[in-house]
């Protein structure tokens, strides 16, 4: 499916060969299956790769609909094969789509700022760790740089799950989860209701920039619902995301400011229980 394949070209990282970028993520079947996990924690400093917006995209919205939840998890458009290069996917709605429980302003800079951010800093992580293997970089800045893969990364994979997690109020958006997903809520939460309130408790205590998520600890088949801090900490080695609301302050900060509480629960109105539930049906089927 091309429809979300718009995507970023971060200008110009020294050349990285695909499976060396692959394997010092560590991640390439797991990106490539579209699954991920991330935390969070401070806001990131687009480096300066960061890519402007793609020349593909038009000013405003998606290149093409999609219809929402019409997307597997397979298809998340998050790296290019050709180039090696991980890309931006484009929005799956336009930047209004989510009015008026996230505003348009905020989605354009979350989506094209702060995203974009991410993958030019994963884009760039790679090339320097690839530099230093090629003898040209500074080996003291292993640490430094593995380091800055995990938070790219992870903001990477986060977003690009987050976009597709949410749905316009109405056109699939909002509502309750159903079939196989609906009955696992409701057997380890005790009822939807109980899982929407740890779920808002959970995401709205977050200690500075993070996610709340919902996610499969894949050998149990078991639902964890837990926090997320930055793109990468705190998360459960292994476990497949369901579920994930960004709780940074760039996602609600303009709308809510400091009333997170608000933005969490104006979340709901815009879940996408159809693609979460391909997310789960997925995760418990591997
Ligand atoms: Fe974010």
């Amino acid at each position: 499916m091309n429809s979300i394949n718009a995507s970023t070209r971060p200008s110009a990282p020294p050349e990285i060969p695909r499976r060396e970028a692959l394997a010092a993520l560590g991640i390439g079947a797991f990106v490539a299956a579209g699954a991920a996990i991330a935390q969070p924690s401070t806001q990131p400093t687009p480096p300066a790769t960061n890519p402007t917006r793609p020349k593909d995209l038009p000013a405003k919205g998606p290149p093409t609909a999609i219809v929402p939840g019409n997307l597997a998890p397979a298809e998340l458009h998050v790296f290019d094969e050709a180039t090696g290069l991980f890309v931006l996917p484009a929005l799956p709605y336009a930047f209004d789509a989510m009015e008026p429980y996230i505003d348009a302003k905020t989605m354009e800079i979350h989506h094209d700022k702060h995203h974009a951010g991410y993958v030019a800093g994963l884009n760039k992580s790679l090339a320097e760790l690839a530099r230093i293997r090629s003898a040209a970089g500074d080996s003291g800045l292993v640490k430094f740089w593995a380091n800055q893969v995990s938070f790219h990364g992870g903001g990477h994979i986060n977003h690009s799950l987050f976009w597709n997690m949410m749905a316009p109020p109405g056109k699939g958006g909002g509502g309750s989860p159903r079939g196989a997903l609906a009955e696992a809520i409701n057997k380890t939460f005790g009822s939807y209701e109980q899982f929407v309130a740890q779920f808002k408790a959970t995401a709205g205590s977050v200690e500075g920039g993070g996610w709340g998520w919902l996610a499969v600890e894949p050998w149990s088949k078991q639902l964890l619902l837990f926090q997320g801090e930055k793109q990468q900490d705190l998360m459960v080695t292994g476990a497949l995301p369901v579920l994930g609301i960004d709780v940074w302050e760039h996602a609600y900060y303009l709308k809510y400011q400091n009333k997170r509480a608000e933005y969490v629960g104006a979340f709901f109105s815009l879940i996408n229980w159809e693609f979460c539930g391909k997310l789960y049906d997925r995760a418990i089927a591997r």
